[in-house]
């Protein structure tokens, strides 16, 4: 093996750590990228590790169905995942067919759960390479029992359009503070300013060498995921509490329009971002950790926004791994928490005051029917209809009930998925 195969052997180690771990856990990916081993790798190799497997992640569902139909017998799983990762170099990320197919034979030869299957690593491989690229049928791209749910949910053809832009790598959104020279900082991004505000530029990468970053001029936010703060179109002068805030998107939309911002999140370690993201964009929020369906606060507020915890499966363009690491059990538990803070969330509204809910998840159990449930139950709320294309919504979001179901299809480029609805105090 040549020098050059020998220096990508632990990057290519690390992206099987990251893969096992975005696959057995709903964060996984996240937090074995937070571990010691993995950031003392070389920048280099970081960064190989993570686009690697986000790349396998992205096309999971075409390469294991590639792959099952090569396998007679499931090997371990450190032996599929290796072969995942094989077949994603040498299809997705141009690495040369034989480095994909060395480096992996080499790491199964490096273990002694995978080492009894050096031979077959090599043989599925080629024999992977020789078929090509697999086909990417929109109805292999997610999980069978997340797509059924899609179908359901919206029909055949919107749910084959939604996972038709799992494969499809995300441009980088970014809103700007409200005096910022949006036309100039498009031309220094090579970007454009979409409806609402939001500048979409085709740059990827480390943000912070960007025109405008180190002057607090914008901030990393998806065109879908700005709308709902939008919504509430505080003013100054006005109240403002974000519940389930960090890592502060929505906070320093509200702050950034001169509200009197509260930002609430039980994670008190995620709230040092929020911290962070207000100084360097130049605004305050006073920044509580607390739990939002417990905290004591005694406070009413003009407008409050909850962007509940969900399944986040609308966000699956920059996390693939939301898709595979979901369980179909956890729609239902995490519906009865947005429940829960639902009702705390409108328990701290003026009379007359404003509430978006909004949720980064394609299922109708945390949107539309989170909805219902809690107009049935709670008589002193009203839902306050979203007019069309206000916040910069696609038109076709816009719901019958005056909510939005913002499909990831639905704008040029894509968008994640996201539900909002707006709501006053009676
Ligand atoms: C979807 S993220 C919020 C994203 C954020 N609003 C933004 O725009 O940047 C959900 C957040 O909810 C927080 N969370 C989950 N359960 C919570 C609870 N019961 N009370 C407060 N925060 C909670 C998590 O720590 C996480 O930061």
């Amino acid at each position: 093996m040549t020098q050059e195969l020998n220096d990508g052997l632990p990057a290519r180690e690390a992206a099987l750590a990251l893969i096992d771990a975005a696959l057995s856990r709903r964060g996984g990916l996240d937090e074995a990228a937070s571990t010691n081993a993995f950031r003392y790798l070389e920048p280099r190799e970081r960064a190989f590790a993570r686009a690697l497997a986000m790349a396998a992640l992205r096309h999971l569902g075409p390469i294991d169905r590639a792959l099952s139909a090569k396998l007679s017998k499931e090997p371990p799983p450190r032996v599929r995942n290796l072969l995942r990762l094989g077949a994603t170099q040498a299809f997705f990320l141009e690495v040369p067919a034989f480095a994909a197919v060395a480096t992996s034979v080499e790491l199964a030869a490096a273990n002694k759960t995978s080492r009894p299957f050096k031979g077959l690593v090599n043989a599925v491989l080629r024999g992977l390479l020789r078929d090509g690229p697999p086909v990417a049928d929109p109805e292999t791209l997610a999980p069978p029992w997340l797509y059924a749910r899609w179908v359901g949910a919206f029909g055949a053809e919107t749910a084959q359009a939604i996972a038709g832009q799992i494969v499809r790598e995300p441009s980088t959104d970014l809103s700007l503070k409200p005096d910022a020279d949006s036309a100039a900082l498009a031309q220094a991004l090579e970007g454009e300013i979409l409806a609402g505000g939001t500048l979409r530029t085709a740059r990827r990468g480390d943000v912070s060498a960007w025109p405008g970053f180190d002057d607090g001029t914008w901030w990393v936010q998806d065109a879908a995921a700005a709308i709902p703060a939008r919504l509430l179109d505080v003013r100054a002068g006005e109240t403002a509490l974000d519940l389930c805030a960090a890592p502060g998107g929505k906070t320093l939309q509200l702050a950034a329009a001169g509200a009197a911002t509260v930002a609430v999140d039980r994670s008190a370690a995620r709230l040092k971002r929020v911290d962070e993201n207000l100084a360097r964009l130049g605004l305050t929020a006073e920044v509580v950790a607390a739990d939002a369906g417990a905290w004591e606060d005694t406070r009413q507020f003009d407008a409050v926004l909850l962007d509940a915890p969900c399944s986040a499966t609308g966000t699956f363009r920059r996390h693939p791994d939301v898709l595979w690491a979901a369980r179909p059990g956890d729609v239902a538990s995490l519906a009865a928490v947005q429940a829960r803070l639902l009702d705390s969330a409108a328990d701290r509204l003026k009379p007359g005051g404003r509430l978006v809910y909004c949720v980064c998840s394609l299922e109708p159990e945390e949107g539309e029917a989170q909805v219902e449930a809690f107009l049935a139950r709670r008589p002193d709320m009203a839902l306050s209809p979203i007019e069309a294309e206000e916040g910069g919504a696609p038109a076709a979001s816009l719901t019958s009930r005056g909510t939005l179901r913002l499909l990831p299809h639905q704008r040029e480029g894509g968008q994640d998925g996201f539900f909002a609805a707006r709501f006053v105090r009676r």
